[in-house]
């Protein structure tokens, strides 16, 4: 397993493109099956959750053939409707084959996704709406089989106790496409990334109206067409880099960032003192001073995005102050706090919130990433502490984040990639 080696870095200075969005790409990847006439995808970003999709699908008998940052789908070949354990139990987004395969094919076989180490991940909105559709659900060993004579529009409720959820919307959606009749979701996600699965739904001939708010309404189609669709820029690349810049100082554009998708981050860090301008199609971020101590409340679109929660703990590990964390959306998800520890960081926990106070500097240690956004967390503490830092657990990063390493190095941060 590669390592990344983190020295202390300054300012960071100069201009990045963001890749597109992973959390946009695998629903997409998984609405292919709703046709049979070929589809190209366009700014696909090479992390291995597309990897792990792409097999996936060709598990399905779909052809998938990858040109740098281009998919071209085939699913005409498709042969069966099982996606096994060991590519599901990787990678929790394989469940929207889901949808896709019952509207299709009527039938479904999908492994209830493994424990995720960053709390419970549970599946009953995904059922409760494909149920509501007319599936039939059973478990079997550890299997989710779905099938159904037909499905029906209707109106499908999808608030949990934490709110919405992103992909049961995405799922709900991609089954009520070819369902018979009109399909209401209440309670929907309003995630950019359900709002760039509908417009690719849409451009594939589907009926979709409401994305975005909470409402999303669905005519069904008899079937759908091939299309080529960009997927969106990825808001939480983008917000990581935006947070290392803040963190690090200095005066760096995040070209492809929309600040439409970053409102949450963006108030946050003008909060602790960061300068951010929206320019043509980019983000620019400058900072030049220690930062104020911020609280941040994790929350489904538009609130602040979960997913950017252990990056800008890192950032607040430094800040002038106090600040809390508060994790409305997974619990649990913590397990970048004893790392961040280990380098010094002030940090204690109560419940699903964290304390953070401020210290002036952290200092380099071996940590070990044990989830996607860790790893990114890290990444950002280990620039900013005092000598090295080696950085374990780097096919975390890998499955989300696209070269980061090299992303920040050509902006003059001290980063590099060992393979081990
Ligand atoms: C998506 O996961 C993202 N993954 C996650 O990003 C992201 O953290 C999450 O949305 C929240 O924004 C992808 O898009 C591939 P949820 P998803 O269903 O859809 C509860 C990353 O780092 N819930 O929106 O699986 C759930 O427990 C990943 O890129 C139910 O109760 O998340 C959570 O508390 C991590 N029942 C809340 O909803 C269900 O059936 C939101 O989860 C489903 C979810």
């Amino acid at each position: 397993m590669d390592k990344l080696i983190l020295h202390h870095s300054g300012a960071l200075h100069g201009a990045v493109r963001v890749s597109g969005a992973k959390n946009a790409a695998l629903p997409i990847m998984a609405a292919c099956l709703l046709t049979e006439e070929p589809v190209v995808l366009e700014g696909i970003p090479r992390v291995t959750d597309v990897v792990t999709m792409a097999d996936i699908l060709r598990r399905l008998g779909v052809r998938v053939d990858q040109d740098e940052t281009r998919l071209l789908i085939d699913p005409n070949h498709y042969t069966g409707s099982s996606a096994p354990y060991e590519l599901v139990s990787v990678m929790r987004a394989s469940l929207c084959v889901l949808g896709p395969l019952l509207a299709r094919h009527h039938r479904a076989r999908v492994s209830l996704p493994g424990g995720c180490i960053i709390g419970p991940r549970p599946v009953d909105l995904h059922l409760k709406g494909l149920s509501s559709l007319g599936a039939t659900i059973a478990i079997d060993h550890g299997d989710i089989i779905a099938t159904t004579a037909g499905l029906y529009g209707t109106t499908v409720h999808l608030a949990g106790a934490s709110g919405s959820s992103v992909l049961a919307t995405a799922n709900v959606m991609m089954a009520a496409v070819l369902a018979q009749g009109r399909t209401i979701i209440e309670h929907a996600a309003c995630e950019p990334e359900v709002v760039d699965l509908a417009n690719f739904l849409i451009a594939m001939g589907a009926r979709v109206t409401g994305h975005g708010s909470a409402v999303i309404q669905i005519d069904g189609a008899s079937e759908l067409h091939g299309a080529t669709h960009r997927i969106i820029p990825d808001r939480i690349e983008a917000g990581t880099l935006l947070i290392a810049a803040a963190a690090l100082g200095g005066d760096v554009t995040i070209i492809g960032a929309r600040a439409d998708h970053l409102g949450a981050l963006i108030e946050t860090l003008r909060e602790a003192g960061v300068g951010i301008e929206q320019e043509e199609g980019s983000l620019r971020v400058r900072s030049d001073r220690r930062l104020k101590a911020v609280d941040v409340t994790t929350l489904p679109f538009p609130g602040f995005p979960t997913d950017l929660q252990a990056p800008i703990m890192a950032m607040m590990a430094v800040s002038q102050g106090l600040g809390v964390v508060i994790e409305k959306i997974y619990p649990e998800r913590f397990m970048h706090v004893p790392e961040l520890r280990r380098m010094g960081a002030q940090i204690s926990r109560e419940g699903s919130s964290a304390i953070v106070r401020g210290v002036d500097r952290l200092s380099g240690a071996p940590v070990t990433a044990s989830d996607l956004r860790a790893a990114a967390s890290l990444v950002i503490a280990g620039l900013m502490a005092e000598n090295t830092t080696e950085l374990r657990g780097v096919e975390h990063l890998d499955r989300g984040y696209e070269h980061i390493e090299d992303k920040l190095a050509s902006l003059g941060a001290s980063i590099q990639r060992e393979a081990s």
